[in-house]
């Protein structure tokens, strides 16, 4: 999420700033839910505004070293959430105890595995686990992000994702744009993946 991003969003919409700004404008309490939440810089960027955040990743060692970064940024004060859990089966859980999110980020990866070895593959689970957390959007939800590094897999299909599974129900627009990082001394760029997110109009 730290990648530049071409394309549609102006230079001010890096994910990290957007997540920072819409908690800061939001005025409220809110809740933040971090998916394939890896070293936990979108988490921190959450909790520097105030957030309450969920941060779920399958593997152990991911999820100290993020919290080792809460620490070096001096949040341990704020209200966070470690979990160390297969995502999927962490969102079907938190849709049955009624659980609410007013931001959903995810950054899956293209292959991966659950805590339990459960097997991730972004072209067959990813339709399910977007249709699963629209059910955790609280009435009033600020913003859903999805990261996908997935070479071939195309924007399109993840934008048509949030436009099944969000915008019917939440007012609100669903825009993406490519992730690279910039060659030095170039104007060329490392073509990364995208990033597609919802938010409110
Ligand atoms: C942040 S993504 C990494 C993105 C990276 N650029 C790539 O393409 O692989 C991977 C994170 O998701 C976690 N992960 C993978 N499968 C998972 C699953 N089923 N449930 C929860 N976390 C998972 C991994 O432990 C890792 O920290």
């Amino acid at each position: 999420m730290g990648f530049k991003h071409t394309g549609l969003f102006p230079e001010q919409s890096y994910n990290w700033d957007l997540i920072r700004q819409t908690i800061k404008e939001a005025k409220r309490e809110v809740k933040v839910l971090n998916l394939f939440a890896y070293t936990g810089a979108a988490s921190i960027a959450a909790l520097k505004e105030g957030a309450k955040v969920v941060h779920v990743d399958s593997s152990r060692g991911m999820v100290d070293w993020a919290k080792e970064n809460v620490k070096l940024n001096n949040l341990e004060k704020e209200e966070i959430h470690f979990l160390v859990d297969d995502v999927r089966k962490f969102v079907k859980r938190e849709i049955r105890r009624g659980n609410k999110y007013d931001i959903i980020i995810m950054d899956p990866p293209s292959f991966g595995r659950g805590s339990k070895n459960e097997i991730w593959n972004i072209e067959n689970d990813l339709d399910e686990l977007i249709q699963d957390t629209a059910l955790l959007l609280s009435d009033n939800p600020l913003l859903y992000i999805v990261n996908s590094y997935t070479t071939g897999l195309s924007k399109i299909v993840i934008e048509n994702l949030l436009n099944l599974y969000l915008t019917p129900k939440y007012q609100g627009k669903v825009i993406s744009a490519e992730l690279g990082i910039p060659m030095e001394n170039s104007n060329l760029i490392l073509p990364c993946g995208s990033t597609i997110r919802w938010e409110r109009n």
